[in-house]
């Protein structure tokens, strides 16, 4: 992203990532379209953009990026596109394959080329550290082999090979960011950290699926947004991959039991099987990021989690 590239469009720029990178985009001025169909997967997303409404800088459409004719019209005078639209959830994929395909596949398919004969000049596109499946090594760097375990990690790796089709050989400049398990304020509902708080606050077991040890590599969302950002930023990588990852890895139950005692509510925890798809750890090398974007993870777990709380108290109420 050149200083005078100040048009972008943020595809699912109304979720949890989407929406930060459309705030800290229009703190520094640029004119951000955000293109999000307001997917029923969860509800209450308005809350996170409805602060933008009167900044004349932000536009927001409602659009499925399936539909291909107004995904492109939309693009037209667009200098970057960052690509975070999809049909998240490793679980809801084993019930729901054909949308998270359609989505996640097809939806990006069709974002490549609209980007392709609207000229962008970058696209941006949220992949998962879930393409990996399970780590023969760790930490896990770009070439480490890619055998997702899940339908969501397959869509997502399905995703990333037009991508770089589109960038070898059509030209379309295209960077696959590799996000790992993102948390903080508007964190999606159906993930673990927002289920946790929930359990807390409600005094209910808190459950665990498996028996905890497994560990995870938690990005703060600032973290991610700075990433997300120096990649588009960065001149030169089109057709990379970059890990984008805390830089760190904790089990489960530290997690768990640094959420009871922060929230300062005790909560027995009940161990339940683990679930189709989940990986064992998540351990993300973040060098080549570091390297070549000048990525640094800088919110640690602990302030990350008072910070998801502090957001999770004040806005429970209206989740209920
Ligand atoms: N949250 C994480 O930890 C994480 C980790 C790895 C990768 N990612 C990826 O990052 C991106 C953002 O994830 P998130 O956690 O913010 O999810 P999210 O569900 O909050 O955001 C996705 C947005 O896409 C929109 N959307 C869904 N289908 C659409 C369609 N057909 N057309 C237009 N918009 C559509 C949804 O309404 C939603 O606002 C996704 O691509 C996800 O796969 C997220």
């Amino acid at each position: 992203m050149k200083s005078d590239d100040k048009k972008v469009l943020i595809t699912g720029g109304v979720g949890f990532i989407a929406s930060h990178l459309v705030d800290t985009l229009l703190d520094k001025h640029y004119y951000v379209i955000a293109y999000d169909n307001f997917d029923s997967y969860y509800s209450g997303k308005e809350e996170n953009i409805r602060h933008n409404f009167k900044n004349p800088n932000f536009t927001l459409i409602k659009g499925d990026i399936l539909d291909y004719e107004t995904l492109r019209n939309v693009m037209k005078n667009i200098d970057v596109v960052f690509h975070l639209a999809a049909q998240p959830g490793v679980r809801y994929s084993f019930q729901n394959p054909v949308k998270t395909n359609n989505v996640n596949v097809s939806g990006t398919l069709n974002v490549l080329r609209a980007a392709k004969e609207e000229n962008i000049k970058k696209v941006i596109f949220a992949s998962s550290s879930s393409v990996y499946g399970s780590p023969k090594y760790m930490p896990v760097d770009e070439k480490h082999p890619t055998k997702p375990i899940s339908i969501y990690g397959a869509s997502k790796l399905a995703a990333e090979n037009y991508c770089r089709i589109f960038s070898d050989k059509l030209g379309l400049p295209v960077i696959i960011l590799r996000y790992h398990t993102v948390y903080g304020p508007r964190q999606r509902p159906d993930l673990a950290f927002f289920k946790w708080a929930r359990q807390i606050f409600e005094r209910k077991p808190i459950t665990i699926y498996g028996n905890g040890t497994q560990t995870r590599d938690f990005t703060y969302i600032d973290d991610a947004i700075n990433g997300t950002i120096k990649a588009a930023s960065t001149a030169s990588i089109e057709g990379e991959v970059f890990n984008i990852g805390g830089g760190s890895r904790i089990s489960v139950n530290d997690v768990v039991n640094s959420l009871i005692r922060f929230i300062g509510i005790n909560a027995e925890i009940v161990y339940e099987s683990p679930k189709l798809g989940d990986v064992s750890d998540t351990r993300a090398d973040i060098s080549k990021a570091e390297e070549i974007l000048g990525y640094t993870p800088k919110v640690n777990l602990e302030e990350g989690l008072k910070r998801f709380i502090k957001w999770f108290e004040k806005t429970k109420s209206r989740l209920d």
